[in-house]
């Protein structure tokens, strides 16, 4: 079988690994952004997090996608372009497709031509009768699409996970207003959220008790040793996640155990005994908050399957009327 021919939307030249991780351990506070988490390590780190019995996300969003998928079926309709932001972990996306009626094309939108490839490479021989049209763009930006053979009656993005909740809420704002953009007038965007809840069970899903989301946090730490000849002594930074209920959302740091001096890119970086690294936030949603970050976006929210008693959502938007 070819490979899928690999359309690609300009992707903008932003600040390197290098620049945004100098810039973000020179501020106050120091920062450095989650993306950064998936290297190849990173990621495997990430599929195992998935798999403990704390972090209920993705568990909860599979089960949402089993159950409740008649009626996201009925709600979206048949012959569907459905374009997916980020290439998909493989289940969650196997569900939506078998579960649609018809679906005309399936668009897994990525930076990285190796993920799409691996991607389109799993899917292909199980849907057979839907075309395979791998995107290499940023998501967080309006999109090209490729067109499928046939017009389809409407463009479904999907977003599952909560990763919308990675971002901070201007970010946020912006990436569902490029999402309003490459739907169009008649798509719709299936959309996975965290739902606040009880903080105990929110704070045990980042600090599970085998430590692999210790693990994948200090990865980060790990990759700069690597990447940018950084001298990192990993025993000297732990892993810490809160929730914050003010901001509805997970902190994630990496505490310094003691003061020391570290070299990134042949730059010196004190760090004082208690000192923390931001490295992510995960957002947790109320339904009014998150109908109001998508009117911000011009997007309305039309449907919904999972509430308070399974604690993770999925909601279907579309466009506003203006
Ligand atoms: C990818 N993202 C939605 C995950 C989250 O829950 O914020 C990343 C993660 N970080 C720690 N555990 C999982």
């Amino acid at each position: 079988m070819p490979p899928a021919a690999l359309a690609a939307n300009p992707v903008p030249a932003g600040p390197t690994l290098r620049e945004d991780v100098l810039a973000g351990l020179s501020a106050r506070p120091r920062r450095l952004p989650s993306k950064y988490f998936y290297d190849a390590r990173g990621s495997a780190l990430f599929e195992a997090i998935t798999r403990q019995p704390e972090y209920y996300l993705t568990r909860v969003e599979l089960a949402l996608l089993h159950a409740r998928m008649p009626a996201i079926a009925a709600a979206v309709g048949a012959d569907a372009h459905v374009v997916e932001y980020g290439s998909g972990s493989g289940l969650k996306t196997e569900r939506l497709l078998a579960g649609l009626r018809a679906p005309l094309a399936y668009t897994p939108v990525e930076i990285s031509p190796a993920a799409l490839e691996a991607c389109v490479a799993r899917l292909r021989p199980r849907f057979p009768g839907v075309a395979m049209l791998p995107l290499q763009a940023d998501f967080t930006r309006p999109l090209q699409l490729p067109r499928p053979p046939r017009a389809p009656a409407r463009t479904l993005v999907f977003f599952p996970g909560s990763t919308l909740g990675n971002f901070v809420e201007a970010e946020a704002v912006r990436l569902l207003a490029a999402m309003r953009e490459t739907i169009g007038r008649d798509g719709r965007a299936l959309v996975g959220i965290d739902l606040v809840k009880d903080p105990a069970l929110v704070e045990a899903a980042y600090n599970d008790a085998a430590g692999v989301t210790a693990e994948f946090t200090l990865n980060l730490l790990v990759r700069l040793n690597r990447e940018l000849a950084a001298d990192f002594d990993l025993s000297g930074f732990a892993h810490d996640a809160r929730y914050v209920p003010q901001r509805e959302r997970i902190e994630t740091r990496l505490v310094s155990l003691r003061p020391q001096r570290v070299h990134v890119a042949d730059l010196a970086f004190d760090f004082a005994e208690g000192e923390a690294i931001e490295v992510e936030y995960s957002h947790k949603y109320t339904d009014r908050g998150f109908s109001a970050l998508a009117a911000r976006a011009g997007l309305e929210v039309v449907d919904g399957w999972g509430g308070e008693p399974e604690g993770f959502g999925l909601r279907l938007l579309r466009q506003a009327a203006r």
